[in-house]
């Protein structure tokens, strides 16, 4: 699956340069922020797993020159949706 440019558009001007990707590094969570990357998002890329995420930075940086900030945290717990709030709004 590849975003149309007139969906691209649509999207930056809708929600902005940023989005957060919840389980980005399996699965739907992965494809969507290729996609994403590939629109030229910066992105917050969060599981529970550091390792993992490093990985998935590491991919997209060397395809996209987007900013990429990583969060390890664990979203069925409240201080793991506070982690990716106060990093958001820090
Ligand atoms: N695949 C389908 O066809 C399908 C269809 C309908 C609905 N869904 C639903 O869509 C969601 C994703 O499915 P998927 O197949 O893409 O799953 P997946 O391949 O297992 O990917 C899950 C992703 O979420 C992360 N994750 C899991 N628990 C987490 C937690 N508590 N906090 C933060 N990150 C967490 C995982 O990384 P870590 O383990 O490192 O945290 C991984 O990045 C699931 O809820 C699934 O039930 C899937």
């Amino acid at each position: 699956m590849q975003l149309s440019s007139k969906e691209k558009h649509r999207l930056k001007s809708k929600y902005g340069d940023w989005a957060i990707v919840t389980g980005a590094t399996s699965g739907i969570g992965l494809e969507l922020t290729r996609q994403l990357a590939g629109a030229g998002f910066n992105l917050i890329i969060n599981s529970r797993h550091l390792e993992k995420l490093k990985s998935v930075e590491n991919e997209l940086k060397e395809k996209h020159r987007i900013e990429i900030i990583i969060v390890d945290a664990d979203v069925s717990e409240a201080t793991g949706i506070d982690k990716i709030v106060k990093l958001y709004f820090h």
